[in-house]
């Protein structure tokens, strides 16, 4: 992986191929290596660059609170560092969609595409916000053990359960050994992140938003009204899936952005907001 820092912190970057950029943004608390098959798959004809966000995986870590803003801007400064100058496809799978939002929202003249994977644009309600706020503190006193059992149970669908197993136990891996300190502060970002979904209309770069049928953090319903609100949006659901459906049904993901890149190629950054 390549090192780069950026706002005083190393990002550590899987940076794979070459071609249109395309960058894939991760979800809580995991890292880079959820989309292995993405980027295995999509390099082949994309330059697919895929970091650990502050705080998780191989990168650096800060305490206290990182916001979903801070992400967007690292994910900004990378491509700076990376001398990325053409306009990418920022893919983000639920807290990197957050992200994904952030970055629309502060950098949107770099975008060419948006991919919206298992993730929301409505914010925490203020019992999920005091919720989080709680594990948090509880997963600095004890560690990630605390977010591996609240989190498990609810990433993958029941058919990925019991048809591939060893993704729950690679998960559980990656989330044990993501460090605390970068896990909290995430989370408490997330806790206070804005409400994007009346900012929904505005977005005027294609969009791919993608789900797993039986997601059990973002559900599809609430998926399918987010993309109804997007001017220039493609909706695909999956079936069979949970939430993490790059990883559960990793065929049928690479399909449909590799599908959605190849229909965007060429239509030019985003303009306005
Ligand atoms: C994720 O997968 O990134 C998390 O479930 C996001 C969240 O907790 O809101």
């Amino acid at each position: 992986m390549k090192k780069v820092t950026v706002h005083g912190v190393t990002l550590a970057t899987e940076d794979r191929g070459a071609g249109s950029p395309l960058v894939l943004v991760h979800g809580f608390p995991l890292d880079h290596t959820m989309w292995e098959a993405q980027i295995e798959s999509l390099s082949g004809r994309w330059r697919v660059i895929a970091p650990d966000l502050r705080g998780f995986g191989q990168s650096g870590v800060t305490e206290g609170t990182v916001t979903m803003a801070q992400l967007a801007d690292d994910v900004a400064a990378l491509l700076e560092a990376l001398e990325i100058r053409e306009p990418i496809v920022l893919c983000g799978l639920s807290m990197g969609g957050y992200v994904a939002l952030a970055f629309w929202k502060r950098h949107v003249g770099r975008l060419r595409g948006l991919v919206l994977c298992d993730t929301r644009a409505a914010p925490d309600s203020a019992e999920a916000a005091a919720a989080r706020r709680q594990t948090a503190d509880r997963v600095l006193r004890e560690g990630m053990q605390v977010w591996a059992d609240a989190m498990l149970p609810r990433l993958v669908g029941p058919e990925t359960r019991e048809s591939q197993p060893q993704i729950a136990e690679r998960l559980r891996a990656t989330i044990l050994a993501c460090d605390p300190r970068g896990a909290a502060a995430a989370a408490l970002g997330m806790a206070g992140r804005p409400d994007f979904t009346a900012e929904l209309g505005g977005i005027r770069c294609p969009t791919l938003v993608l789900v797993g049928a039986g997601d059990a953090i973002s559900p599809r319903e609430e998926m399918l009204s987010m993309a109804a609100r997007i001017p220039a949006c493609r909706f695909v659901s999956i079936e069979g899936s949970g939430h993490m459906t790059p990883m559960e049904r990793p065929a049928e993901v690479n399909d449909a952005i590799a599908a959605f890149l190849t229909e965007i190629r060429g239509s030019g950054t985003a303009t306005g907001s």
